[in-house]
């Protein structure tokens, strides 16, 4: 039976967002090169986001490449971009029959120029598409994100188009990368590692936090039902009591 139904598919988390860590260990563990796992990583990719558009799930995000990471070994770093614009060229297509629309946030400008075109294409060929919005992380950190936007605000104000007062925390949010996108209702993070690493600070102040041991390529749509069968059993209480919720 699967865990399919035990979801209570009224109450969906409208954003997952998740860190898909462990391809390293994964490929180690069988005696392979690192890449071999980012490799194999695309299953799970593939399999979460087809999993997250059946039921219904408006919004997914993936960490596919922090800014931390530009410092791994360049043969890897060079692989992963391969990889990404590969895939993202791969799958346009079932992106476009999912009707899965393709973002990104992150410093794109630092992207090697044929991941950015790969990504500029696919994203505008799925620009129309209204069943979920898939957002890859790409040469992202939460700092460099919130130190973006603050420098934004600052020259703004110095600029005299608007004045400090004016600063909310939804001004500051509308300009985040994810201006457009809610706040993640659930963070998955795969491998047994109970870290945020730099991931979406701000937007996930609320979200409830699940984390798996089983490495990133080894994760399947029944470990996506897992995760929100979990958050299904929290009371999300922001702040207030049980017995103000009730
Ligand atoms: C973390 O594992 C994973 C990454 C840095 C890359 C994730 C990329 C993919 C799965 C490739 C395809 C993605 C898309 C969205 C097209 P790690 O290398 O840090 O693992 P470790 O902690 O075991 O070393």
């Amino acid at each position: 039976m699967s865990l399919l139904e035990h979801i209570d598919t009224n109450r969906l988390p409208q954003h997952i967002a998740i860190i898909m860590d462990g391809n390293g260990r994964w490929a180690k563990e069988k005696g392979k090169l690192r890449v071999f796992g980012h490799q194999n990583g695309v299953r799970a990719v593939r399999d979460t986001i087809e999993g997250a558009v059946e039921l219904g799930i408006k919004y997914l995000t993936l960490y596919a490449f922090s800014t931390e990471n530009w410092n791994r070994p360049k043969m890897e770093v060079m692989a992963l971009m391969e990889l990404l614009v590969s895939t993202i060229n791969k799958e346009t297509k079932t992106l476009m029959q999912n009707g899965v629309r393709l973002n990104a946030i992150g410093d794109l400008s630092s992207l090697p120029a044929k991941c950015s075109k790969q990504l500029q294409e696919t994203m505008i060929k799925t620009a129309d598409n209204k069943n979920c919005t898939l957002t890859l992380a790409l040469s992202y950190s939460s700092r460099w994100e919130i130190t973006h936007a603050a420098r934004q605000l600052a020259l703004k104000v110095q600029a005299g188009e608007m004045n400090v007062e004016d600063i909310t925390e939804v001004v500051f949010a509308a300009h985040l990368n994810t201006s457009e996108i809610p706040d993640p209702e659930l963070m998955i993070r795969t491998s047994g590692e109970f870290r945020i690493s730099n991931y979406l600070l701000w937007q996930l102040a609320y979200a409830e936090l699940y984390f798996t041991p089983k490495l990133w390529p080894d994760f399947r749509r029944e470990d996506l039902y897992a995760a929100i069968i979990d958050y299904q059993k929290r009371e999300r209480r922001f702040g207030m009591t049980s017995e103000q919720l009730n």
